[in-house]
């Protein structure tokens, strides 16, 4: 990697009020809901777009109904995108803690794109909003609002996906001498599309493993139809060939990585390694439970596969930035009585959403057939 210039332009960071590895792990945690109900939002917008699709196509002119193991999302989109955003809001708190010198410069450089998000989720949410009202009505309606939506997730991916790259390359910046509109992406970095595609693809393996479970909890409280076992077997069926597609997008991204990075996973850095190993194997394993329909220990071992990834991905983040900075070199000012309100909050904050989602959880279960 070659690195020449890019200190220059990266800003000097502040102090942080506790040790930098409370924020770390706070931002992998947060990180970890933040990107699984994202995955349903999106993933189950794209499954239930297709689904919605292959009716119309057989039935002639326009699907009253949606079909398919995503049909059970159907309502929970609109209220998991909501818990999407403040999810995401978490983790923007503790990443511009340690790394606000590096994402605040990218988000700068791609203001006109990373602004844009906003108004476009605000219409998004609409969109998902209108399609669970009139999902079960005919006409373009329905199939307009979720392409729109669906056509926007993957904007605000694309966008996310370009800004955490472009965080971890300053000597790319200097491109904003000569364009200061705030128009750059790291569209130029090999890494950016099989990272696209590696999210995209979890998400529709993410949703279809949460359908096929939310089918699985509707049989056991025998409020569904007869159809519900098929269910959760199409839903698994998503999960594993898409988990399997993933293999391929994985060793792509693999061998996109700089080389010394990569050599760095495959032994280098020991325990980097060890953790790309893990998360690795358990890849392996969650693909054959899937493809053995064994739902809870693919769901198990799906949410040890996504925590190894995450930090696989912190991890990757820290080599990245190793000839730059370490979150470690920051001066650390203790201020242990804001820390413990923030906690209380935090901890209150989260009673609240739990709360709130299961009584959500069991109204939309008790109207569910
Ligand atoms: C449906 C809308 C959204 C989608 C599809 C989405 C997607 C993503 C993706 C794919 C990443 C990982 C990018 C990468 O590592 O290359 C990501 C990270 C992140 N997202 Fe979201 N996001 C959405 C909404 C939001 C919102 C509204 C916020 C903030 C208010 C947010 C905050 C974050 C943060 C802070 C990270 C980085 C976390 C970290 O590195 O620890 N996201 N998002």
């Amino acid at each position: 990697m070659d690195v020449s210039g890019g200190h220059v332009l990266i800003p000097i960071p502040g102090a942080i009020p506790a040790p930098w590895g409370v924020f770390e792990f706070l931002d992998i945690l947060t990180f970890i809901v933040h990107l699984l109900l994202m995955n349903m939002v999106v993933g189950g917008s794209i499954i239930l777009l297709f689904s919605r699709l292959k009716r119309s196509i057989s039935n002639g002119q326009g699907a009253p109904t949606i079909g398919g193991p995503a049909e059970a999302l159907v309502n929970n989109i609109p209220s998991a995108l909501a818990l999407t955003i403040t999810f995401g809001v978490a983790p923007l708190l503790f990443i511009q803690v340690l790394y606000g010198h590096f994402i605040y410069s990218s988000s700068v450089l791609m203001a006109v794109y990373w602004l844009l998000v906003v108004p476009l989720l605000i219409i998004a949410y609409y969109g998902v909003y209108i399609f669970a009202r009139k999902s079960g009505t005919r006409g373009l309606l329905p199939m307009a609002v979720i392409s729109a939506s669906c056509v926007i997730f993957l904007y605000v991916m694309w966008t996310f996906v370009n800004n955490m790259t472009l965080m971890l390359h300053p000597e790319n910046w200097a491109e904003y001498f000569n364009r200061r509109g705030g128009t750059i992406l790291n569209t130029g970095d090999p890494t950016v599309w099989p990272r696209f595609l590696h999210f995209l693809v979890a998400s529709v393996a993410v949703a279809g493993l949460i359908s096929s479970l939310i089918w699985w909890i509707r049989k056991k409280r025998s409020n569904a139809d007869a159809s519900a076992d098929n269910k959760v077997k199409s839903g698994l069926k998503i999960f594993s060939y898409a988990t399997a597609l993933q293999v391929g997008i994985g060793i792509w991204f693999l061998v996109a990585l700089p080389r010394e990075i990569l050599l760095k996973l495959m032994g280098g850095d020991p325990l980097f390694t060890v953790i790309f190993i893990l998360g690795f194997a358990a890849v392996i394993a969650v693909l054959v439970t899937g493809f053995l329909g064994k739902l809870a220990a693919t769901s198990w071992l799906l949410l040890v596969t996504v925590i190894l990834m995450v930090i696989n991905r912190a991890n990757l983040r820290t080599l990245y930035l190793e000839p730059y900075f370490s979150p470690g070199s920051l001066e650390n000012t203790p201020q242990y009585s804001v820390m413990f309100l923030f906690f209380l909050v935090l901890v209150a904050g989260l009673a609240a959403v739990g709360y709130m989602l299961k009584v959500s959880f069991q109204t939309a279960e008790g109207g569910a057939k």
